[in-house]
């Protein structure tokens, strides 16, 4: 399929023309002011609109098996509703069971992921440890195309990893070039408070919150930074709900380390009174984690995101319906973590980013997708609207209109943690590798058509952080 997309203003991440763009199988061909449409070509009229690069959600948990239950939202479904919010790309998550084969699990999920509609990669959870999961991590880099490995802080008694864990991947990943990422709450605390908090009597979702206070979040993510300090690996912490967790962050690129920090649309724009709300349904809808925090802290994550202190927009997508989190009516911490938002990450941003003048329409780019491209190495392939990128392209109508509900986003599951949000301005075409798959309203989707993405190794700059870290002797990996 050859397109012209005509007369729009280009968006990126460093600056903003005017200028149509060619894409041909697959690719974008031609950027220019006026490019001729050759007979054959699909035209698409971007007058009034930006053309930017599709969203990239670093942060997907699709049809996660997880506290008993599997995510409702499957790699179909889930990356067309990326689709239609403009997100072309998704970085999901493989995560092997405590003892599963790493590569095992690895080939697990790339045969899930077979009928994703846009295109996908992942990062790897490390949540055991021993000789083979040292030496699956140099397969899945070198073989695979796997760049980044995660950390579960929490999760104790399931997925956890411990510091000695922490210790041996992070060592490992440095001496592969691979960056390494947590899931920052401090595990052990989280028990202990959630048994303290159940046998005081606190049954419901209300009790959620209580178990999983800032402090948590701050303790874990300061323990990770320092421990990579010490290691000099190059670190990403996901889903930065509070203060604590951002002052961890800023303090430490402040001293000169690698730290990057993601923050979630849903805590940016919701607060921790969706939990006391009466109806274990709604209140249960929102339970996630780490979770809603009160309004101080979303102003705190607002400007972090404006700093730059925070690079990257997610929506940890990872769906359960009331019937999964009923498993949880007489017990929150039985309540399926997890929420959604893949559809509407952009619009939400663009509607409480750009619309309030917290961010310029460039910074919105980098962070809904530039940013996450640089940091996981696949620009300018992804991110970018640039001769010789993957055609992954949303067209924005910034005069768009609509009221976010439940009741007509194509995600499959059966709340919206945005209802009733008015936004201003959203996808009014949506291009994945070159094909049109998203205009008028209407997903034109093909079951499978998205693409595994492999992402190289850090080589070179690694190899010099190697010669400088101070304590990078290997650690020796315990039987
Ligand atoms: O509650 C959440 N976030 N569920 C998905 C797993 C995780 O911690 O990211
Ligand atoms: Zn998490
Ligand atoms: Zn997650």
């Amino acid at each position: 399929m050859t397109i012209l997309i005509k007369g729009g203003t280009i968006v990126n991440a460093e600056q903003s023309f005017r200028a149509d763009v060619l894409c041909q199988d697959g690719k974008i061909v031609a950027l220019g002011e006026t490019l001729e449409r050759a007979s054959g070509t699909k035209l698409i009229d971007a007058g009034g609109q930006y053309v930017m690069p599709g969203g990239i959600d670093p942060h997907t948990h699709m049809q996660l098996p997880f506290m008993g239950t599997v995510a409702s939202e499957d790699f179909y479904s889930g990356t067309a509703a990326g689709l239609a919010g403009g997100t072309t790309m998704i970085i999901d998550f493989v995560i092997p069971n405590p003892q599963q084969d790493i590569l095992e699990a690895y080939h697990q999920w790339r045969g899930w992921a077979e009928k994703s509609v846009a295109d996908y990669t992942f990062h790897v959870a490390i949540t055991w440890w021993d000789e083979t999961v040292h030496a699956a991590m140099e397969t899945l880099v070198r073989d695979f195309g796997v760049n980044s490995f995660k950390h579960f802080m929490a999760y104790k008694g399931a997925i956890m990893a411990d510091d000695e864990i922490l210790v041996n991947s992070f060592t490992r990943a440095l001496e592969l070039g691979a960056i390494v990422t947590v899931h920052a709450e401090n595990g052990e605390l989280v028990y202990r408070l959630q048994q303290s908090i159940y046998e005081k009597g606190i049954r419901g979702p209300e009790g959620h919150p209580l178990s999983r206070p800032p402090e948590v979040e701050g303790e874990a993510a300061n323990r990770a930074i320092r421990i990579a300090e010490v290691l000099g690996v190059p670190l990403y912490v996901v889903h930065n709900s509070c203060r604590q967790s951002l002052e961890a962050i800023t303090r430490a690129r402040n001293e000169g380390q690698r730290v990057f920090g993601e923050v979630l649309a849903g805590h940016l724009l919701i607060d921790d009174s969706v939990y006391r709300d009466k109806n274990f349904d709604r209140a249960a809808a929102h339970v996630m984690s780490p979770p809603f925090r009160a309004k101080e802290h979303q102003e705190a994550l607002w400007r972090g995101l404006q700093s730059g202190n925070l690079q990257t927009t997610a929506t940890d997508h990872c769906c359960f319906c009331a019937e999964q989190k009923a498993a949880g009516k007489d017990d929150f911490r039985l309540i399926p973590n997890g929420t959604g938002g893949i559809e509407n990450r952009m619009e939400v941003l663009w509607e409480h980013g750009v619309r309030t003048g917290r961010l310029t329409m460039n910074e919105f780019v980098r962070v809904t997708s530039t940013n996450a491209a640089q940091i996981f190495n696949i620009y300018p392939r992804k991110g970018s609207i640039s001769v010789g990128a993957d055609a992954d392209i949303v067209v924005w109508d910034p005069a768009a209109t609509k009221t976010i509900s439940a009741k007509t986003h194509h995600q499959k599951v059966d709340t919206n943690i945005f209802e009733g949000m008015k936004v201003t301005g959203g996808a009014s075409h949506t291009i994945s590798r070159g094909k049109l798959v998203y205009s008028g309203g209407e997903l034109d989707v093909e079951r499978g058509a998205g693409r595994y993405v492999e992402r190289p190794p850090f080589a070179g700059y690694y190899d010099a952080l190697k010669l400088k870290a101070k304590h990078s002797e290997p650690v020796a990996v315990r039987r």
